[in-house]
């Protein structure tokens, strides 16, 4: 049954599939790197990303050499960052191993760092042309909907029998057009947010879910866990030059990046006053700035933000460093959680520069 979509839906990627930068000229590693920018971001997102992270990095062993820092901020605002930190520990790995070079076997790519069933999936069959599924969210909700399939997609066990059931069908000469046929069907066409547009489908006269009238109900899946709420007070402390930022601890949330100096709960204009002159600075006005709201895996952060001009940053409180606004935004990587308050002493982060 399912084996009736391939013939219509690459005849339909051939058609219509987007032009992609990572599409032109599918090297193993501008899949790699491309893939791995594609989870959790969008196409549009990527695109300027993709663009700079080739320039600066158009090799594994430039990515297995480069600084912590420079990467860093090559990756700065697409979020997840041990994804990248993943990546060049595996770029590290094949420099010593594998001679730069990306291996061309599905078993050897997942023992790699960050590289999990669905990006292995993706390198083998784009790259390289083996036939290997490569299920992500995409595909998850067009063969649930092509099957009417009501099993709950969160469940390891069932991505793993749509992946056996997309393996039963994957063309051998075209593996790599398959996989991304159906991704790109998921992307555009049985979108995830929003009415699927099944008058653009190749398969809808194919597809179950439409028989049913359930297509808008499927996939099926669990909800997850609700969200942590922490409320956070933001700093955005300054002279008239510098800008106090610090670096963030080795493990945890956004691990090793710089941040604006900020404390737990929502402070008062006279608390954070009080604050100020505890790290031994002596603030001349604040002005209260909007609030923002950052939303991560398992928590959000609530912020206030305050911008307070201080006489004179010097001293070494609380690990603070104190940089001027261009050398920040050259040098030193901050979240896109802090971009709000950012903005205020003109520090613009991420691929906006
Ligand atoms: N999302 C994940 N992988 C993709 C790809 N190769 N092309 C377009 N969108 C994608």
């Amino acid at each position: 049954m399912l084996e009736e979509i391939v013939v219509p839906l690459l005849e339909w990627y051939d058609k219509q599939k987007r032009t992609l930068p990572w599409r032109s000229k599918p090297t193993p590693y501008r899949v790699w790197v491309s893939e791995i920018m594609l989870q959790q971001t969008r196409v549009e997102a990527v695109k300027p990303y993709f663009a700079r992270f080739m320039k600066e990095l158009p090799t594994v062993k430039k990515l297995a050499a480069c600084p912590e820092e420079e990467l860093l901020k090559l990756w700065e605002g697409l979020g997840y960052y041990n994804r990248v930190r993943n990546m060049q520990k595996a770029a590290q790995i094949l420099v010593k191993e594998n001679k730069g070079e990306v291996p061309a076997q599905f078993e050897e790519l997942i023992k790699l760092p960050g590289i999990g069933k669905y990006t292995a999936g993706a390198i083998s069959s784009i790259a390289f042309g083996i036939p290997v599924p490569a299920v992500d969210g995409n595909v998850l909700r067009v063969i649930t909907r092509i099957t009417a399939d009501e099993r709950d997609i969160a469940k390891d066990s069932v991505k793993q029998a749509i992946a056996r059931d997309i393996q039963e069908i994957i063309p051998m000469r075209r593996a790599g057009d398959f996989n991304q046929a159906l991704i790109e069907l998921g992307a555009i066409v049985c979108v995830p947010n929003g009415p699927a547009k099944c008058s653009e489908c190749p398969v809808a006269h194919l597809c179950e879910a439409r028989k049913q009238n359930i297509v808008m109900e499927l996939p099926k899946k669990a909800p997850k866990k609700a969200r942590t709420i922490e409320k956070k007070t933001v700093l955005l402390i300054k002279d008239g030059e510098k800008v106090a930022i610090r670096k963030r601890p080795k493990k945890g949330l956004l691990a090793g990046l710089y941040e604006l100096p900020n404390v737990e709960g929502e402070l008062s204009e006279d608390e954070v006053l009080k604050l100020i002159r505890s790290y031994g600075l002596a603030p001349l006005f604040i002005q209260r700035l909007e609030d923002s709201k950052h939303i991560f895996t398992h928590k959000e952060w609530h912020m206030t933000g305050y911008a307070v001009r201080v006489e004179e940053l010097e001293g070494d409180a609380e690990g603070m460093l104190f940089i001027d606004r261009e050398t920040v935004e050259r040098e030193y990587p901050i979240p896109a959680a802090f971009a709000a308050y950012a903005k205020h002493m003109n520090i613009i982060l991420g691929n906006k520069r």
